[in-house]
């Protein structure tokens, strides 16, 4: 299966990129049509993953001032890509988002609910670009918060542990190797469409630095934030939100409760620290 990985040197891209260790990642811009078509032309790829997007730095505030930026890379690159590979016939991976929506665990979103969350700029145009893919024969990774045991700053816990003050809210999230394993399942039987991609169960960021104290840090120190007060330290909203899991499970795809993926990350992150 040869493997052509775009965004290949972003964060997700570099987890895609251990995946398939001899995929190409070029370093192109997916909104180029004719850079793309070169590629595919001259690589002839069985399959092409995009990890490319505006996530913004330090985080998604950034793309509320750079919106030009951020429907180059999260509307218009996804679409070129879904016609270059379309006119060749290669099976296209898009890694979507989940921050689309928002709502409790009383209502799990499915695959085929319309976004609900408009509260940010990234996620209207992630959520843009999800509706559009529908219509083609494309997988649409839909992953949340994804986090692991390593230093990585991009990872949730190692971004939370930095703040004073944590949201209670309940929110699915996405286990990094439980997401690898998933996407493989999924990829090498070339599904397609939209698939939540989260770990079953939900989960506060208030809980997780609970589990930090616990796990790896006793002397960890942090306050609760009030939804209501989330404006002094955002300048856009945030999604919150719980996915359901069902599609992925009538795959046959298990991924562990996210409360026992956290403990296992946590206690990765201590064995890391020590040693
Ligand atoms: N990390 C998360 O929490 C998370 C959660 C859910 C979904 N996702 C989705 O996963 C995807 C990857 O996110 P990430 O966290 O890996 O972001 P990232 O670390 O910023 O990586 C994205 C990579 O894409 C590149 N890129 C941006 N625009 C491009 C373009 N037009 N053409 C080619 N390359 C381009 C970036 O290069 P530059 O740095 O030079 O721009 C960067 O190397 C995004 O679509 C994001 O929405 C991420």
């Amino acid at each position: 299966m040869k493997v052509v990985i775009f965004g290949g040197r972003g964060y997700m891209g570099q987890y895609f990129a251990s995946l398939y260790p001899d995929a190409l990642t070029p370093s192109v811009d997916i909104a180029d049509s004719r850079d793309i078509a070169d590629v595919l032309d001259t690589e002839k790829p069985d399959v092409v993953i995009n990890c490319a997007g505006k996530t913004g730095r330090p985080n998604v505030d950034w793309c509320e001032t750079h919106k030009q930026e951020t429907i180059h890379s999260n509307v218009i690159g996804p679409l070129v890509l879904v016609e270059e590979c379309g006119k060749r016939d290669v099976y296209l991976v898009h890694i979507g988002t989940g921050c689309v929506y928002s709502g409790n665990s009383s209502t799990p979103f499915t695959e085929t609910d319309a976004p609900n969350f408009f509260g940010s700029f990234y996620s209207r145009s992630k959520g843009v670009i999800d509706q559009l893919l529908h219509d083609f024969p494309v997988l649409n990774i839909r992953l949340r918060m994804p986090f692991d045991g390593t230093s990585n700053e991009r990872n949730l816990i190692n971004k939370i542990k930095k703040y004073d003050r944590l949201l209670d809210t309940e929110n699915s999230m996405t286990y990094i190797p439980d997401l690898l394993a998933a996407a493989d399942t999924l990829i090498q039987k070339r599904a397609t469409g939209p698939y939540n991609i989260t770990n079953p169960g939900a989960i506060t960021p208030f809980r997780i630095m609970e589990l930090y104290k616990e796990i790896v840090d006793p002397s960890h120190t942090f306050a609760l934030l009030k939804e209501e007060d989330l404006p002094e330290v955002a300048s856009a909203g945030r999604s919150s939100c719980v996915l359901s899991g069902d599609k992925l499970a009538s795959e046959g795809i298990v991924m562990k409760p996210v409360e026992d993926a956290f403990r296992e990350a946590l206690h990765t992150l201590k064995s890391a620290a020590n040693s």
